[in-house]
């Protein structure tokens, strides 16, 4: 099978990436990725030279590069996308170009070359925010509520993958995850951002009151429930993903210091950001019933001992990856609040 990895540099698309390479030997695998801050070619490092995979630099936007990566794809496993809430609240506009209508490219492409599957990776925060100590969770058939541009745009993208089915056929899945958690997760997102400042006896910016939640999904899981889905995902459906995890911000802040053998000194209250998600939590049981999936992660406590073991271990990796671009978005991000 021929496969195309959109985003594959990134976070979540380079755990998918270095499993599927070395477990599936016999597909070809291509790698269209821009390159932008978040990605980093060393993420795939542990796969760099295997003879069935092969990286394009290059953007989803790009009509003329996209169809030429697509000719022969059967599957295409769509991470691609502009992923902080707090960058999209700067400045929306890059979110649109490249989550929605960068997408629309890569569909366009997909019809034309008759993919056989497009699987796209989508989040739970299309759902919008759950009030905090309720049981409710959400279900494949919530309504979509967005709140920030970075969920409107996958929101937007969303419908259009939807749209693709409904009116040309094209053969589609969704996944909504929750919040992913692991190695090689740019230091922008909260939980390696709390584990590098910790690590730098920095300070640890919580926004508000520190009591929004989050349902942490261990990276590996969220990677063995797309494989779940390429394999016996229905065509036309969407899977809601998640282990169940909710957590408070404070307690992951003060569980990663205590891990550290941190001082909970640490712990700096700021600003908080506008139209703060108060809660997520996802209703994961159709992937479970449906498909069989079983996820290996679902203690929080050991996943994040794994993560913070994974940024102890890689140094190099953290001051590699902070280039200046992302130093100035620091101060600015971080500077008034
Ligand atoms: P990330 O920011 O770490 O990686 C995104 C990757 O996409 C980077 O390698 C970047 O270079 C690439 N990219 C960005 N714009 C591009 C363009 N125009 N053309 C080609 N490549 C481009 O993101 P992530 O955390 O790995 O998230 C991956 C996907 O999963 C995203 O679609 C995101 O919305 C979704 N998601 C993320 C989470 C999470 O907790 N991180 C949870 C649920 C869903
Ligand atoms: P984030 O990693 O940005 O993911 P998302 O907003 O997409 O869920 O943030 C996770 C939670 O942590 C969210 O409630 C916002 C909060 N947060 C802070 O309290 N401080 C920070 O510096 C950041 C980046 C996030």
């Amino acid at each position: 099978m021929k496969i195309l990895v959109t985003g594959g540099a990134g976070f979540m698309g380079s755990d998918f990436v270095r499993y599927w390479v070395k477990k599936y030997p016999k597909d070809q695998m291509i790698v269209l990725d821009k390159l932008t801050y978040a990605g980093n070619l060393e993420n795939l490092d542990p796969v760099y030279g295997f003879a069935n995979f092969k990286f394009v630099r290059g953007d989803i936007a790009d009509e003329k590069l996209v169809n030429k990566v697509m000719k022969g794809v059967e599957t295409v496993v769509h991470f691609a996308a502009e992923s902080h809430v707090d960058r999209s609240i700067i400045n929306p506009m890059p979110f649109f170009t490249t989550n929605v209508m960068g997408t629309l490219n890569l569909l366009n492409a997909a019809l034309k070359n008759k993919v056989k599957r497009f699987h796209h990776i989508s989040t739970d925060e299309v759902f919008g925010s759950l009030p905090l100590h309720s049981k409710e969770k959400f279900i494949e058939s919530t309504p979509y509520a967005p709140n920030s541009p970075y969920s409107a745009s996958k929101a937007g993208a969303d419908h259009l993958i939807r749209a693709f089915y409904k009116t040309y056929g094209l053969p589609i899945t969704i996944s909504n995850s929750s919040n992913n958690v692991g190695p090689y997760q740019f230091p922008e997102k909260f939980i390696p951002l709390t584990i590098s400042n910790a690590l730098e006896n920095k300070q640890i910016p919580i926004y508000g009151d520190g009591l929004y939640v989050r349902d942490w999904l261990y990276v590996e899981d969220h990677t063995s429930a797309v494989e779940t889905i390429i394999k016996k995902g229905k065509i036309g459906e969407a899977y809601l993903v998640s282990t169940g995890n909710e957590k408070a911000n404070i307690d992951v802040v003060k569980k990663v210091l205590d891990i550290l053998n941190k001082d909970h000194s640490l712990i700096n209250f700021v600003k908080d950001r506008p139209a703060h998600d108060r809660r997520y939590a996802l209703d994961g049981s159709k992937i479970k019933k449906q498909l069989g999936w079983k996820p290996k992660w679902d203690n929080l406590n050991k996943a994040l001992k794994e993560t913070v073991k994974w940024y102890k271990e890689n140094t190099a990796w953290r001051q590699r990856v902070r280039s200046k671009e992302y130093l100035d978005y620091y101060k600015k991000q971080y500077a008034k609040r």
